[in-house]
Parts: structure tokens; C-alpha cells; sequence
């Protein structure tokens, strides 16, 4: 069913805008004069990704900095890790909390975002859902 969410004056080229749906949570892409939406979520550990950077189709979370494809929501690459290396100025709780931060992530998966079909129909953004 397809739900109109935004205004297509709203979305910057190349921004991107959340927007809900019945119960969900979409980030709305603006690349190449085409709407991509996808789940707003990451695939890693929930983070809002409309917060982070679109580049092209590349989208990157602002917390760990993983990507994501938004035409296919396909997961790029891994969160970068946070190997400080030997720097001084680290508190040691901060460095232990690293470190338990770095074992534990590769442990957890990170999961292909959700996509939706979207189109633009007299200047409204649709998303089916
Ligand atoms: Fe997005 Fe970790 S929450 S990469």
C-alpha cells in the first residue's frame, strides 16, 4: 500500500530526510533525481542513519561508520573499530572500554538494510509499504 510521506521540495539533492510510515522508520535518499528509501535503522546496532553522510549511493551510519547501497540496501562494510593504538591521552577506562567494545563487534553480524519501493507523484514522495 502506498503511503505519501513527504514533499519532494523537502529532500535536499543528495539528502536525506526521516520520515514514518504506519509503524516504521524510513530514511528517504535523494541521488541522481531518484527517492530511495530504506530503513532508518543500521544494520549494526540501531543507529539513526538519516544522522550520517550520503555520498552518491553510499550510505555511511554516523556511529561506527559502516555502509550501506541504498539501492539495495546491501551492507558495504564493516563498523571501523577503534584501535587507538598506544596513544597516552586515553583515559584507561576509555581504553578498556574499547577494547570490550572491539571483541564484542566481531561478534555481532550487521544486517542489509530494508528498502522500499518509492516514487514521486505530483511533487509527493510515496513509499510502499
Ligand atoms: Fe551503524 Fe554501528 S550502529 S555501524
Amino acid at each position: 500500500m502506498w503511503h505519501e510521506v513527504a514533499k519532494l521540495h523537502d529532500i535536499a539533492a543528495g539528502g536525506m530526510k526521516y520520515v514514518r510510515a504506519e509503524d516504521r522508520e524510513i530514511c528517504l535518499c535523494e541521488y541522481a533525481g531518484d527517492i530511495y528509501a530504506v530503513s532508518r535503522r543500521c544494520g549494526h546496532q540501531n543507529a539513526p542513519l538519516d544522522q550520517g553522510s550520503l555520498e552518491g549511493w553510499i550510505l555511511t551510519c554516523p556511529l561506527h561508520d559502516g555502509q550501506f547501497d541504498i539501492r539495495s540496501g546491501k551492507n558495504l562494510s564493516w563498523p571501523l573499530d577503534h584501535d587507538m593504538g598506544d596513544e597516552a591521552a586515553i583515559p584507561e577506562p576509555v581504553r578498556r572500554y574499547f577494547k570490550l567494545e572491539k571483541r564484542l563487534q566481531w561478534k555481532t553480524r550487521v544486517h542489509d538494510l530494508h528498502t522500499y519501493p518509492a516514487r514521486v507523484t505530483d511533487g509527493a514522495v510515496e513509499v510502499d509499504i
